[in-house]
């Protein structure tokens, strides 16, 4: 269902005719859920973006229709159920995957791969098929697994390129950014911390040690660590059943899109991100990345860690490792 005609032009094309300065096609799949609606209200407000395609199962048709009231370049089209998925992503820049289930109280994210790996199985397939060349954006938990599970999707396709794929960890980074800002009295909009590893408990690790000018205690630097990294359970127990992170999520996931397009139009740009890695030995790693005009340039390592962060890496890889072993595993036997 298209709430304005648009022809699937080039990106050349598409920027003339949407007038925005990337005229980009971006896909939420998702889209009408917790975190997709307010998500593609901001991609809708990026003037990045020629052409907003809303994938989901159900509703995207008033979704779009919603959206598609507000004066911004971008043209917004809804498409719905698995027979619309390829006008949704033929000829996408960018696909942004939210679509799946949340987490209740007393789940981890792991308790959600039996729903969620097909899921993403299916729209890498989608992708692999009608946008190939397309920077696909995981947001679908867990993460530590769907990312790789796409690598695998694309692989086996013929398609897979390590520089257009993503596991958004920016609301890790969010966080960090908040707490430590509120722990120190700055502007949490001029906080930037780093956080490695990947997206789930103890693999997510924020490096205190490196923010500058901060001298936390030890009881702070555990304190804060522990929030950051359960920062999602915070908010699981808070929402009581009735889901996990939406609107700080689509606001991250928003930041990592925006820095994508702005690399993709030629400025340096870097956000950490779980991408394909030789950081450490596992194939997945989230470090900052610097973003080009094709995706993933250069990979940054992490530095020198402290002692406590030096524990919870070592504790944490081996975790990692069986999240992305997980995944790859199921690909392997679809
Ligand atoms: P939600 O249930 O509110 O929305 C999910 C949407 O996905 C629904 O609209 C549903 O219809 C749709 N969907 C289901 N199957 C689909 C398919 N095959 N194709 C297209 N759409 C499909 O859930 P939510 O709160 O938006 O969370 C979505 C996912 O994001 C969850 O897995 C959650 O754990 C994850 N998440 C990740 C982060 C992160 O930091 N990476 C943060 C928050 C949430
Ligand atoms: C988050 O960090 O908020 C998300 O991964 C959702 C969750 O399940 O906690």
């Amino acid at each position: 269902m298209f709430s304005r005609a648009v022809s699937t032009a080039s990106v050349a094309g598409r920027r003339a005719m949407s007038g925005s300065a990337g005229g980009f096609k971006v896909a939420v799949a998702g889209a009408a859920g917790g975190i997709g609606q307010p998500l593609s209200l901001l991609l809708k407000n990026n003037m990045n973006i020629g052409h907003l395609s809303l994938f989901d199962i159900v509703n995207t048709p008033g979704v779009a229709a919603d959206l598609s009231h507000i004066p911004t370049p971008a043209v917004v089209t809804g498409h719905t159920g698995p027979e619309e998925v390829g006008k949704a992503f033929d000829g996408c820049d960018v696909v942004v995957i939210p679509a799946g289930v949340p987490r209740k109280p007393g789940m981890t994210r792991d308790d959600l791969f039996n729903t969620n790996a097909g899921i993403v199985a299916n729209l890498a397939d989608a992708i692999a098929k009608h946008c190939p060349k397309a920077h696909v954006l995981i947001i679908s938990n867990p993460v530590n697994s769907t990312v790789p599970i796409t690598a695998e999707v694309m692989k086996k396709a013929g398609v897979y390129d390590p520089q257009r794929l993503f596991g958004v960890t920016s609301l890790d980074v969010l966080r960090a950014n908040t707490f430590v800002a509120e722990a120190l009295g700055r502007n949490p909009a001029e906080t930037d911390v780093t956080v490695i590893g990947g997206h789930a408990g103890t693999t997510i690790l924020p490096l205190l040690s490196q923010v500058e000018g901060a001298d936390f205690s030890p009881e702070q630097i555990a304190a804060l660590t522990h929030r950051i990294q359960f920062g999602g359970d915070e908010v699981v127990q808070a929402k009581d059943g009735a889901g996990s992170a939406t609107l700080s999520m689509a606001a991250a996931g928003a930041r990592f899109t925006s820095s994508l397009l702005r690399a993709l139009n030629g400025e340096a740009v870097s956000e950490c991100a779980f991408v394909q890695s030789t950081v450490t030995d596992l194939p997945f790693f989230s470090t900052r990345v610097h973003l080009g005009t094709s995706g993933v340039d250069k990979i940054d390592g992490y530095g020198t860690l402290s002692a406590a962060e030096q524990a919870n890496f070592d504790e944490m890889i081996p975790t990692l490792k069986a999240q992305i072993e997980k995944g790859i595993a199921f690909a392997a036997a679809r």
